[in-house]
């Protein structure tokens, strides 16, 4: 009876620090019991998003990167500036450059209704940048779950995290390596850019100045992208398939046609990561492998789990 009584007792001891040890990571089933609808209602989200605008599947991506890159997946990029708050959302890589916030508040919104208190704006982020590119045609990957929301933000890591399109490859391998990311890793993730747009103030010094581009993409981009004006004329940033996530970035890289400079670094600039530019150009399925696996790793940045941080109400503002 004792022994019985005992072995109980051990046996909860041990399930109650499973539990421990379970709400200090992630997992894929975080709102399994609590929020059976979310991931459902993040993806309906997602979708009528896309359905309306393609290229919101893009902007959802990048959102998470940002978000991602500046002190861990934490939605510090969705704070807005207050009187007495200073978010990311003026940072130089965010500035008249991020968009999709109407997309997450929505869902946030949703799921406020459904599930109180419960869905963190950092997970909604992660999830419906995976259901962003499956939306477009690309890999599946079971999104990690359980991160919570930050209390603050930080405009300084924004403006010297996140990597700029003027940087040359070795700058774009030290920024990825600061937030433990392989050159391999950077190429897989730089992979994103198969999907969505860029202004031409990022990219007017390239199709004017510099001479490893295609010389006909170069100066129809530049009708486009006049010398003097037109900063926020948008162009795709893969020439060749913009509207799906497949490797047609990769083979417009291969034909000197990336858009951006720091696009074009990954090619034909005497680097390393030549081989695996090639490699992705002729098989999509290994890019679309090693970009879910990479997303998966970036997805695990710093998140805040257990009491740290908090669940927001409004993925704006702190509650
Ligand atoms: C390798 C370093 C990277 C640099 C230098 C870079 C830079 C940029 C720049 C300058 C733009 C255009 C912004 C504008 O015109 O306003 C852009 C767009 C974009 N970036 Fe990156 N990026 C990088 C990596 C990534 C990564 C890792 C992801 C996601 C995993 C990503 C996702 C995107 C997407 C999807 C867009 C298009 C957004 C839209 O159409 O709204 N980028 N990037
Ligand atoms: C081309 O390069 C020159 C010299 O760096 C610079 O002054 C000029 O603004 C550049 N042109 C464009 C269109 O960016």
């Amino acid at each position: 009876m004792a022994v019985t009584k005992l072995n109980a007792v051990i046996c909860i001891i041990g399930l109650y620090l499973q539990i421990i040890a379970a709400t200090a990571q992630l997992s894929t089933n975080h709102y399994f019991a609590t929020c059976p609808k979310a991931l459902f209602t993040i993806k309906t989200g997602v979708l009528t998003a896309v359905l309306k605008e393609r290229r919101m599947a893009a902007s959802l991506l990048r959102l998470h990167f940002h978000d991602c890159f500046v002190n861990g997946c934490d939605a510090s990029v969705l704070l807005d500036d207050t009187s007495s708050f200073t978010g990311e959302k003026t940072a130089r890589p965010n500035i008249n450059s991020l968009r999709g916030f109407e997309v997450i508040d929505s869902i946030k919104s949703q799921l406020e209704t459904t599930c109180p208190g419960v869905v963190s704006c950092a997970d909604i982020l992660a999830v419906a940048a995976r259901d962003s590119v499956v939306a477009l045609g690309g890999p599946f990957w079971a999104v990690q779950l359980g991160r919570r929301d930050s209390t603050t933000a930080s405009l300084d890591a924004a403006n010297t995290d996140i990597p700029s399109p003027v940087m040359d490859v070795s700058d774009l391998i030290s920024a990825f390596s600061n937030k433990g990311f392989s050159a391999k890793d950077m190429v897989a993730l730089s992979g994103a850019h198969t999907i969505g747009h860029a202004r031409c103030t990022v990219f007017r010094n390239r199709i004017y100045n510099e001479t490893n581009i295609f010389a006909s993409f170069a100066t129809s981009l530049q009708t486009n992208c006049p010398s003097d004006s037109g900063d926020d004329n948008l162009s795709p940033i893969d020439a060749i398939s913009p509207l799906s996530f497949d490797n047609g970035y990769f083979k417009s890289l291969i034909n000197n046609k990336g858009l951006m400079h720091s696009d074009q670094q990954l090619y034909g600039s005497g680097a390393s990561t030549d081989s695996q530019v090639t490699a992705y150009g002729n098989n999509p399925a290994a890019f679309l492998s090693d970009f879910a696996a990479a997303m998966v790793k970036m997805g695990n940045l710093s998140p805040l789990t257990g009491t740290s941080g908090q669940i927001r109400t409004n993925c704006r503002s702190v509650n």
